[in-house]
């Protein structure tokens, strides 16, 4: 290489570098009930702006809302089928002069919709609180006009797939490392933490940026170009002891979904898993009871528990049976652990169910990890390197992910 060249390529690489900002951004998310379902908001266009509220999707491409509950439409341009942001939509349509979409909704009938472009507004942060307003000035949408059948606008698109996910408009328009991370509350009441890009980490107290950061375990992403996020479990533990499954089960991966309440399993991994847990339960005092199926307002909750004595001046779901999915980690296994919080559910004062439901002998995958047991964990997606990373249960560190840095926590305070 002449001397030029290696100079070329090391202003080049200095400017790749350099060049990737180091902003993030943060937006609320809130629970709805009695849906489960989650949701974020955030400012929907120009002149006069509307608070959209939308409920997080991993699986959808192109946000879709409600556009009749905007304030003003006077802002919104509609794209027409000839732009190349038409073209680039896979499975769009035409109605003649503009650009159409048609896509499935995770909550109720397909949606079509017509793609329109507004300005959208949320917050840049530190890792911990809400900073200052950005704007996304082309934010590409459909507008739908059917909404969903709760107070919420519409579905913001997560999905690993395509240019339109709400995470990829965001880092590309910033130009940050294209990755997004969800904290889901476990209560309606509180308001967990949705982020976008960034490399200052997640404040969370106690955890810290740089000091004490969450500590996160690492575990490949397989497949993104399906359009959904899969990890690859290896086996599943109760209290430590494996389930004697069918390797080839587990083959299909597990889907992440942030619209399941509870995480669906395949008949025979749900049975392998319930069957080791009431093994475990009792052990510890509990009794098997009739599953909940019958009581309405339920899930199918197959398998509950009388508590009986186990409960006695112990913290709540204190002795419930640990389950671990194992997943290929950096150099070998690694084990996503969830404690009672995360794995059972209270249907009645004495009595507590297996959060997990059975999916049936043939389900379209296998296992579908659901928010009941995602809620009170950070979890990651970093699409540049397709790994997500996967916190401790929060809760086990004496936090949740409705723990936000109080106002005077600062280093100006600090320093003082
Ligand atoms: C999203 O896009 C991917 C890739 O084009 C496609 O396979 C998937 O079906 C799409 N998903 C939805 C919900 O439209
Ligand atoms: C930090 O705290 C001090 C006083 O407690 C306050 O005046 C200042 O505005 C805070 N800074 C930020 C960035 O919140």
């Amino acid at each position: 290489m002449s001397g030029l060249t290696r100079l070329i390529v090391f202003i080049s690489m200095f400017a790749f570098i350099t060049l990737m900002s180091e902003a993030q951004y943060l937006l609320p998310i809130m629970k709805h009930e009695p849906s489960k379902q989650y949701y974020t908001a955030f400012d929907i266009g120009s002149a006069e702006k509307s608070y959209a509220t939308l409920v997080l999707d991993l699986e959808t491409n192109l946000t879709w809302l409600n556009c009749r509950e905007l304030k003003s439409l006077s802002s919104l341009r509609l794209i027409t089928c000839k732009s190349s942001t038409c073209k680039s939509i896979p499975g769009n349509g035409c109605d003649g002069k503009y650009c159409l979409y048609r896509q499935p909704n995770p909550l109720g009938k397909p949606v079509t919709g017509r793609v329109v472009q507004d300005k959208a507004t949320f917050s840049t942060t530190d890792g911990g609180r809400q900073l200052s307003e950005v704007s996304l000035p082309r934010f590409t949408f459909s507008c739908a006009t059917q909404g969903l059948s709760l107070p919420i606008a519409g579905v913001l698109g997560l999905s690993p797939a395509g240019e339109f996910p709400f995470w990829r408009q965001v880092t590309r328009a910033f130009n940050v490392i294209p990755k997004f991370a969800l904290c889901l509350p476990s209560s309606v009441f509180d308001v967990g933490h949705f982020y976008v890009g960034g490399v200052n980490g997640y404040i969370i107290p106690p955890f810290s940026c740089s000091s004490n950061p969450i500590p996160m375990t690492l575990t490949p992403l397989k497949n993104i170009e399906s359009g959904k996020y899969i990890i690859s479990p290896t086996s599943i533990y109760v209290d430590g002891v494996p389930l004697s499954l069918n390797p080839s089960l587990l083959e299909g991966g597990a889907k992440i979904s942030t619209v399941v309440p509870y995480t669906v399993l395949q008949t025979d991994i749900y049975n392998a898993l319930a069957s080791a847990f009431t093994l475990q339960a009792k052990k510890v005092g509990m009794s098997e009871v009739p599953g909940m199926a019958e009581f309405p307002g339920f899930t199918p909750f197959k398998t509950c528990f009388e508590e009986g004595g186990s409960r006695r001046n112990v913290e709540e779901f204190m002795n419930v049976p640990v389950i671990e999915i194992g997943l290929p980690g950096r150099a070998g296994e690694v084990k996503w652990r969830f404690h009672g919080a995360n794995t059972v559910v209270r249907v009645l004062e004495t009595v507590i169910c297996l959060a997990f439901a059975d999916g049936g002998k043939k389900p379209t995958e296998p296992m579908v990890i659901g928010t009941h047991q995602l809620q009170d964990y950070m979890i990651e997606f970093d699409l540049s390197t397709t790994r997500m990373a996967f916190s401790d249960s929060l809760l086990s560190h004496k936090t949740s992910c409705s723990a936000w840095p109080s106002r005077r926590q600062n280093h100006s305070h600090m320093m003082l």
